[in-house]
């Protein structure tokens, strides 16, 4: 797969799925089960390292995730965070773009639209894939973005500027599902929602909510499809019975 066959899959009308996955065991699960975009997502911060804030993660840590994706995943379309500052300087973007595709991903996410970077990105010919709405990285509390006008048009303009960089996918976080529509529909790249209503092109998931990895409650928009939290657990007590017994 590659960004051609999502514009593919968006213009028929095909959902893309995406999922966070940070290590070579969950990757090789989720090509197996055929996910169209695997995301090597800075909220490994949070789900692997148990960091509070998806903003300190290092450059260097998101390209041994990113390796240990593409081991798992070889055939999957891979695209890894570019972590909080990572981006910010065009020459450094570029720099650091290429350490992440040289771990061996296919593309790389950049939130918000810092417009020199992603230019200099899409010059050097690195594949991008835009985020917008709620930015983890940046924002001050987790409440949804665009919910007044203002706010909404602005986020409809920033797709529209993104878009005309022909990004691989916009991810578009915690927004109101009539504002995922406006810009699913108003713009050509395949739009990824996360909280922003059913009408995105695609939606993606951080595999420990998907999964129930965690004991903590989840984020109103995600969807649990099983629970690892329990079946973890349980079998660890199992084990711990088992010797015990012997
Ligand atoms: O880092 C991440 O997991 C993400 C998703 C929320 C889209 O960016």
């Amino acid at each position: 797969m590659d960004k051609k066959d999502f514009y593919l899959m968006k213009k028929n009308g095909k959902a893309i799925s995406m999922v966070t996955v940070y290590d070579a065991a969950f990757a090789r699960m989720a090509e197996a089960a055929q996910i169209d975009m695997l995301l090597v997502g800075d909220s490994a911060a949070n789900v692997m390292l148990g960091m509070d804030r998806t903003a300190d993660i290092s450059m260097e840590a998101m390209c041994l995730f990113t390796n240990a994706v593409t081991q798992g995943a070889p055939k999957s379309y891979v695209i890894s965070d570019m972590p909080f500052g990572s981006d910010a300087e065009p020459k450094t973007a570029v720099l650091n773009a290429k350490k992440l595709l040289e771990a061996g991903a296919d593309a790389v996410k950049i939130e918000g639209l810092p417009l020199k970077s992603l230019k200099a990105l899409r010059e050097n010919e690195i594949e991008i894939v835009g985020h917008l709405g709620l930015l983890p990285q940046t924002a001050k509390n987790f409440k949804q973005v665009g919910q007044n006008e203002e706010e909404a048009e602005k986020i409809l303009e920033q797709a529209q500027i993104l878009d005309g960089l022909e990004p691989c996918a916009i991810v578009l976080e915690h927004i109101p599902s009539t504002l995922g529509q406006k810009i699913s529909l108003a713009i050509n790249a395949p739009t990824i929602g996360i909280g922003a209503g059913k009408h995105t092109d695609g939606q993606v998931l951080v595999m420990h909510d998907l999964l129930k990895m965690h004991p903590f409650k989840l984020p109103p928009f995600a969807k649990c499809f099983a629970n690892f939290w329990e079946a973890g657990v349980s079998a660890f007590c199992e084990y711990k019975n088992w010797i015990n017994e012997k």
